[in-house]
């Protein structure tokens, strides 16, 4: 069954580059970052994997884990870790799953046979510290992924998680944000006592709070 937003993210046990792990232990109280990969040994997923150990320090730096998939084997991901760094400057510093009985693919329903047969396709999943769902991503093998904008949602994703705001089109960190329409003028005055400029009176754009 497809996964949802809000949903509690399945947990199960798995084979990684570093060893057995228990995937709701190994997030533990910061966030995740789940993605699926067609198959070892390809370009596509050669570039996306070393592009994501390039930029590993922006997700550590907002406490969020990465793990890759693929349903290939751990000493193939091991062998194709080489070629990565080779090609690509950076060989892989976050755990990928060996999935070659496809189970941790079939729980998180990346596998969509009408796209690409018995692979996986290109999945993300953004997990809270709740163990929730917080937004999903699915592009086809010919498409590689835009890994910045992966980092530019979470950081969306964790300020809207504190603050009664939402964030507009293109949105970057630091930009200005807007109060959910939930929030009525009385409550924002008390959560936002710099005031904020009313466009509409659904549109209300704030200072990014910090
Ligand atoms: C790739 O990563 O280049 C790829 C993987 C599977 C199918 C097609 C392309």
């Amino acid at each position: 069954m497809a996964i949802r937003l809000g949903d509690v993210a399945p947990d199960f046990t798995a084979q990684t580059t570093d060893g057995t792990i228990r995937f709701h232990e190994w997030i533990g109280n910061g966030w995740c970052v789940l993605f699926s990969h067609p198959k070892d040994f390809t370009p596509v997923c050669t570039t996306e994997l070393g592009y994501m150990a390039r930029i590993k320090p922006e997700f550590d730096e907002r406490g969020v884990k990465v793990i890759g998939l693929s349903v290939d084997s751990v000493e193939d991901h091991v062998r194709w870790s080489r070629d990565i760094a080779e090609t690509q400057g950076t060989a892989p510093n976050y755990p990928m799953i060996g999935d070659p009985e496809r189970k941790v693919a079939e729980l998180y329903d990346m596998i969509h046979p009408n796209a690409l047969d018995s692979l996986t396709v290109r999945t993300v999943y953004v997990i809270g510290p709740d163990k929730k769902v917080k937004l999903t991503l699915t592009y086809p093998a010919s498409t590689g992924r835009n890994f910045d904008e992966i980092l530019r949602a979470i950081d969306s994703l964790q300020l809207t998680a504190r603050h009664q705001v939402a964030t507009p089109v293109n949105w970057q960190r630091g930009d200005d944000c807007i109060i959910v329409p939930a929030l009525s003028d009385a409550d924002a005055k008390a959560k936002f006592p710099g005031g904020w400029e009313t466009k509409k009176p659904y549109l209300r754009i704030v200072r990014q709070p910090s």
